[in-house]
């Protein structure tokens, strides 16, 4: 698997699996068919309510000695209603025992509400303390990222978006290398909105290599030196966005891909008022 080193000198693989939206009672076996296809960075948060599932999955494929721990790149995150200082400390010992895991490789502070400077702190400590390898942060926009970086010592390692052939981000990329923040891509695929897995431009870029239009994606991401993390609940699509190390895509069929790019979210924007009060809501319901 190929790998990015981030800014701390942690080494993490460029390819994930996420477990957003897996029903709870297919999570456990999906992260392990995952890991037996080959995935090693497995990305799941408080709020999907399936990190003690992922836990079983991974605990399943180390008892049975197809990876050990230290193969393994794990992530969680921090929702809003548990960043208070002290609440987001109790919060990372419960992620860690929900998952049965004595230290995480990745934890990021989910969205950029409620206290994140005081989660933030909190996250810190925990980094010392060697129970999180890497800390950053998810959806912030470049703005909030500078104002992020600026105010803090100790700045993330990953900045966690939606980038995707509809929302390219290539700009938001310019700013993360200046200020040597990972970027790392959730939705790669949309989660299939329009129509991306039947889009002629990059159908057509995969047939010259055999491959199909999610692997043209993924293939595309890793070039552009971004994490992604590609969700499937099936073991052939896990297999299929996995083999995408044996091709390379052209100039041109990179300028074709940079075309596609309408420069906004496939889903919502994150500072919309209504987005804003879903996410209220969804913090009532804060589960583990
Ligand atoms: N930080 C955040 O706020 C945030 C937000 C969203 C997501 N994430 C993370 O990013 C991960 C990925 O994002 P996502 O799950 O929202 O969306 P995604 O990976 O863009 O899309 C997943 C969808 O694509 C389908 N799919 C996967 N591979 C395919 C293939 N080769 N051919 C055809 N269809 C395919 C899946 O269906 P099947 O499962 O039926 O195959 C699923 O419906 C999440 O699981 C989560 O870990 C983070």
């Amino acid at each position: 698997m190929q790998t990015i080193t981030l800014n701390n000198g942690v080494e993490m693989p460029q390819l994930g699996f996420g477990v957003y939206q897996i029903p709870l009672e297919e999570t456990a076996e999906a992260v392990y068919q995952a890991i037996k296809a080959g995935y090693r960075l497995i990305d799941t948060a408080s709020i999907y309510g399936n990190e003690k599932k992922t836990g079983e999955g991974i605990k399943r494929a180390i008892d049975e000695g197809l990876v050990t721990r230290d193969e393994l790149f794990v992530t969680s995150k921090l929702f809003i209603l548990q960043a208070p200082e002290e609440k987001a400390a109790e919060t990372i010992n419960l992620s860690l025992e929900v998952m049965g895991l004595d230290y995480l490789d990745l934890y990021l502070i989910h969205q950029p509400y409620g206290d994140i400077y005081g989660a933030w702190r909190a996250m810190v400590a925990a980094q010392k303390s060697g129970k999180l390898r890497a800390i950053g942060i998810s959806n912030f926009k470049s703005a909030k990222m500078i104002e992020f970086v600026g105010l803090n010592e100790v700045k993330p390692q990953i900045n966690q978006i939606e980038v995707n052939p509809w929302n390219q981000r290539i700009e938001d990329q310019e700013w993360h290398e200046k200020y040597d923040v990972q970027m790392e891509a959730w939705a790669p695929f949309a989660e299939g909105r329009h129509e991306l897995f039947t889009n002629p431009v990059l159908a057509e870029i995969g047939k010259q290599y055999h491959k199909t239009v999610g692997q043209v994606v993924l293939r595309w991401l890793m070039q552009r030196g971004i994490v992604a993390l590609a969700k499937s609940v099936r073991p052939e699509r896990m297999a299929e966005n996995i083999a995408i190390f044996d091709f390379e895509l052209s100039k041109a069929d990179l300028e074709k891909i940079a075309a596609l790019d309408m420069k906004e979210s496939a889903f919502f924007d994150h500072d919309a008022p209504q987005q804003v009060e879903w996410f209220m809501d969804r913090m009532l319901d804060t589960e583990k």
